[in-house]
């Protein structure tokens, strides 16, 4: 154990001689960089490399020359008086460009959503009327006879979700009093095959009008505007009739064109003399 520790002492010693030398080797390097003379170690060692007896002021001189040249070559260069370093200013048109081309961008890409949104839209409602929805020619699901049935038999109207409209009978004795009313003519063909399609929306202010089973008439639940069985305006603060919508009848099939909502027939029209059949839905 006692050899260990002494191994061990002798390690560190020697390391701390390495150690000591070899800063004195570089303190002495430095000094002679900066002052220009030469270190004890230099001088015996260009003695030792030239085999000759160099002169000493000669080898200092020399090395005076040298931290010289170290000096100057460290100290950043003067700015020469009178003359200011210039600044080198941003390439406006340069900036403008970048700027410029952003906003072009922006804009393209708005433009670019804004008109296929628009497009996309556009062909969805076309597709909607292609198709068959609202706003273009909606099939009824039955035929004529199979509506006029359901109306006989539930006593109410062949309501058709699609085409937002009420399909009743028509009576075909009261067609002659209907030819006399301008507003029906663009629904005529529809009457004098015995049948009327009414819009649901009520000509006031556009409130859904239900059937009152009761009284056999449309009643709004909004001002109590009251119509009909075939929409004519039986009182409440309604400017007319319902509307109507034209309807084809091909092989039995009925198609309702909800393209163009026919405005219905002025106050006072009662083509049908159907008065209240029982108590009323909406006010007394
Ligand atoms: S909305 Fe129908 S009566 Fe006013």
């Amino acid at each position: 154990m006692g050899w260990l520790i002494l191994a061990i002492v002798l390690v560190a010693a020697l390391a701390a001689v390495a150690a000591l030398a070899a800063a004195r080797r570089q303190a002495a390097a430095t000094r002679s960089a900066t002052t220009g003379r030469l270190a004890a170690e230099t001088v015996q060692a260009d003695r030792s490399a030239t085999g000759t007896d160099v002169d000493r002021a000669e080898l200092e001189a020399a090395g005076r020359a040298r931290a010289q040249e170290t000096k100057q070559a460290a100290t950043p260069a003067a700015r020469a008086a009178g003359t200011v370093a210039e600044r080198v200013p941003v390439d406006e048109e340069e900036l403008a460009i970048s700027r410029r081309q952003f906003f072009n961008r922006g804009i393209l890409a708005t433009l670019a959503v804004s008109v296929g949104t628009l497009g996309a839209a556009a062909i969805a409602f076309l597709y909607a009327r292609s198709a068959g929805g609202f706003g273009g020619k909606v099939k009824a699901g039955a035929s004529l006879a199979d509506i006029l049935a359901f109306n006989e038999e539930r006593r109410e109207p062949y309501y058709v979700p699609e085409a937002r409209t009420y399909l009743v009978p028509y009576p075909k004795e009261d067609v002659p009093k209907a030819r006399k009313v301008p507003q029906y003519r663009p629904v005529l063909a529809g009457m004098e095959a015995g049948i009327v399609a009414l819009y649901q929306k009520c000509p006031h202010l556009g409130c859904k009008v239900p059937w009152c089973p009761t009284s056999q008439w449309f009643e709004c639940p909004c001002h109590a505007s009251k119509y009909s069985r075939v929409g004519e305006k039986r009182g409440g603060p309604a400017p007319r009739g319902m509307d109507h919508f034209a309807v084809e009848i091909s092989g039995g099939d009925v198609t309702i064109d909800t393209s163009t909502p026919w405005p219905g027939a002025p106050i006072g029209t009662d083509t049908t003399g159907q008065g209240a059949e029982g108590p009323p839905c909406v006010g007394g």
